[in-house]
């Protein structure tokens, strides 16, 4: 029989008073806010980070954020979870290629914003998908994120070869029209994603919470990025995504987020509700 130790209301209580106590050391010397992001995330990732670095406790790990930068700086990493992939969801690519395009092709020139890009897999996937659908030329993308390793990372475009098998399958099944491996330069035991969709691509910083509106896009992307984020944060940055859209502009969403119990809710239509698709209203 397992015995686990009790675990009463007080050291619950406690606990939540330490971790807000680290969250707001973060903020007053390193300026990221992670307030208001989901209680749960935080503390898997806190409880993580104290088991490797053998902390006992959430103000030791406090004392060593703000005494030492580097280990903030694997903390920034733990904290923001860079979980990503090529043509992740395919189900959404297909229906981005359906639903979305045909519209976009109306435009004679377009703003696109993946906001959360991680080191670029989406954001690579979707300039293949524009290319192939032939409005690449006249679109510019904006990729930003607020993990500035990250996003050196999705500048370099270079991804290890034994994730190609996955990502293939992941572009068929989306509907790819070509050969992916006619996106990428093989080297070794890497890949080298293709200068030529690079060009029509601005990685950069941009902070979610912290930072204004990235204005009069045609679409915006954010995907597998509110979930981390409590209901008046996801409420405060979907706020920012509606006045960053021109009217009329579209919204994508990750597969376990939605606009169902947000506050900005009546200011969008749903393109297609299961691929979290929307459209802010006119
Ligand atoms: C799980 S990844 C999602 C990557 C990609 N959008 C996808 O769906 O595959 C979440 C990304 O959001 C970024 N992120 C988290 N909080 C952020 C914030 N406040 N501002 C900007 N980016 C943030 C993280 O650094 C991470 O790269």
């Amino acid at each position: 029989m397992v015995i686990r130790p009790m675990i009463n209301d007080d050291t619950v209580k406690n606990n939540r008073i330490e971790i807000d106590l680290v969250l707001e050391g973060i903020y007053q010397c390193y300026g990221y806010d992670f307030r208001n992001y989901a209680h749960a995330h935080i503390k898997r990732r806190l409880d993580h980070r104290l088991s490797l670095s053998r902390m006992d406790n959430y103000l030791e790990m406090l004392h060593r954020i703000i005494h030492n930068e580097e280990f903030f700086n694997e903390l920034l990493l733990d904290l923001s979870i860079n979980v990503t992939e090529m043509f992740r969801d395919p189900e959404f690519y297909k229906s981005v290629r359906e639903s979305l395009i045909p519209y976009l092709q109306t435009y004679p020139f377009l703003k696109v914003w993946h906001a959360g890009c991680s080191a670029g897999q989406e954001v690579y996937s979707m300039a293949i998908l524009m290319h192939e659908e032939k409005i690449i030329d006249k679109t510019q993308i904006y990729a930003t994120d607020f993990n500035e390793l990250i996003l050196s990372k999705a500048r370099e475009g270079i991804y290890p070869v034994e994730l190609m098998k996955q990502y293939t399958k992941n572009y068929q099944t989306a509907g790819g029209k070509a050969s992916f491996a006619g996106y990428y330069r093989a080297d070794y035991d890497h890949v080298l994603i293709n200068q030529s969709l690079k060009e029509k691509i601005l990685f950069t910083y941009h902070n979610l919470v912290t930072d204004g509106v990235f204005g009069e896009m045609n679409v915006i992307f954010c995907r597998n990025v509110l979930i981390y984020f409590n209901q008046e944060l996801q409420n405060r940055v979907l706020k920012l995504f509606y006045e960053s859209l021109i009217p009329g502009g579209f919204l994508c969403l990750g597969s376990k987020e939605s606009l169902k119990f947000s506050e900005c809710s009546p200011l969008f239509e749903p393109v297609s509700l299961s691929q979290k698709i929307y459209r802010k209203k006119r």
